[in-house]
């Protein structure tokens, strides 16, 4: 047996768990609209987002840079946000101060060299995405390359969008993401599986930049929803899944010309708290709601669950958060932890990422 534990400095949640120069989903594209501001809080940074004139998201650092009055307060009139303390007006996208209303005429001070925190801001696959280069939102010596999209295999297609928000620390939300061996405890149902369905699995992975795939292959024999999506498309499905740097996992679903491609994030709001989100694009059977009625009836049902078991953990990880990373059902814990740190040093050393996972490996595990 392999074990390995993970020591960590006690209390869940720890600022090294951030991952800076990194995009992250902040709000859900209808919850910015025009010419208002609106909060938002990511990585411990508080936010204030808003669309300009022409619809163009932005997110500021919620601190005025006078006295660090919340911008969020003040008015914004489609290009800059006025502060409502003293009336200080700052440039939406790039944060630059361009009026100090107490400043007299022959003044020296030049206000166009203040700065409010901003952060590179994208709209994608529904949500308004902020590129978290560091607490300050400042120092961004160029543009970072645009947000992932999610892959898509043709014009077509529904999609929808579910999020919960989860009372623990970003890492143990993602190992509780990868984590094969809850499934038949956690998620038990009778139309999916029950304990005693437990059976053994063997995936393969491979290493790819920043991460690992669990490469295609036939869906778990003991999971309906994929049974049901045989029974319609009358083809064998396939599914990928891959889990990115820092917190995206994709899973995609091919049947013949039949394609279902998710993605799921989970981003830290505060040391202790981080939001899922989760958005799918399908193209199956769009005249029958039947993938539609699966995410939005089963999805739910499957994060309640998870939310459920994470809330009780985090009454236990008040006393201990180490862990023990067990065998191959455990491994892809291990390899989150081994990436995010071999990404860290990589990033200090200015050298080539070491990647942990060397080649096809195979893992077995029973769930
Ligand atoms: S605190 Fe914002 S203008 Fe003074
Ligand atoms: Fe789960």
């Amino acid at each position: 047996m392999t074990m390995s534990e993970f020591g960590s400095s006690r209390g869940m949640g720890r600022a090294s768990e951030m991952m800076w120069k990194f995009w992250y989903p902040a709000l859900r594209t209808e919850q910015v609209r025009r010419n208002k501001l609106v909060r938002a809080m990511l990585l411990d940074v508080p936010l204030v987002l808003g669309r300009d004139t022409t619809g163009k998201p932005f997110a500021l650092r919620d601190v005025c840079p006078h006295r660090a009055f919340p911008l969020s307060f003040g008015q914004f009139d489609g290009a800059n946000v006025e502060c409502a303390y003293h009336g200080w007006k700052f440039n939406a996208h790039t944060g630059q101060c361009n009026a100090i209303p107490s400043l007299t005429e022959g003044s020296k001070l030049k206000c166009e060299r203040i700065y409010a925190g901003s952060f590179p801001c994208e709209e994608r696959d529904g949500y308004v995405w902020a590129y978290m280069t560091n607490p300050e939102g400042r120092g961004l010596d160029e543009l970072p390359s645009p947000v992932p999209e999610l892959p898509k295999f043709g014009g077509k297609f529904e999609t929808a969008q579910l999020h919960a928000e989860l009372p623990c620390g970003v890492d143990q939300a993602i190992i509780g993401l990868m984590d094969p061996a809850h499934g038949p405890f956690v998620h038990q149902a009778w139309w999916w599986r029950s304990r005693h369905s437990i059976r053994e699995k063997e995936k393969q992975f491979e290493p790819i930049p920043n991460g690992f795939r669990m490469s295609a292959h036939a869906p778990s024999a003991n999971s309906a929803p994929y049974k049901v999506l045989k029974l319609l498309t009358g083809e064998p499905a396939t599914t990928t899944i891959d889990f990115v740097l820092p917190n995206q996992r994709f899973e995609q679903i091919r049947a013949g010309k039949y394609w279902l491609s998710s993605r799921t994030t989970v981003t830290p709001i505060r040391p202790d708290r981080c939001r899922l989100d989760f958005y799918a694009a399908w193209n199956i059977l769009p005249w029958f709601p039947v993938v539609s009625f699966i995410v939005n009836v089963f999805g739910p049902r499957f994060i309640r669950q998870d939310t459920e078991v994470i809330e009780k953990q985090a009454m236990g990880l008040k006393y201990e958060d180490r862990m023990m990373l067990i065998d191959d059902a455990d491994r892809q814990a291990r390899w989150y932890f081994e990436l995010k740190s071999a990404y860290a040093e990589a990033q200090r050393t200015a050298t080539p990422m070491k990647h942990p996972v060397n080649g096809l490996v195979t893992l077995r595990w029973r769930s």
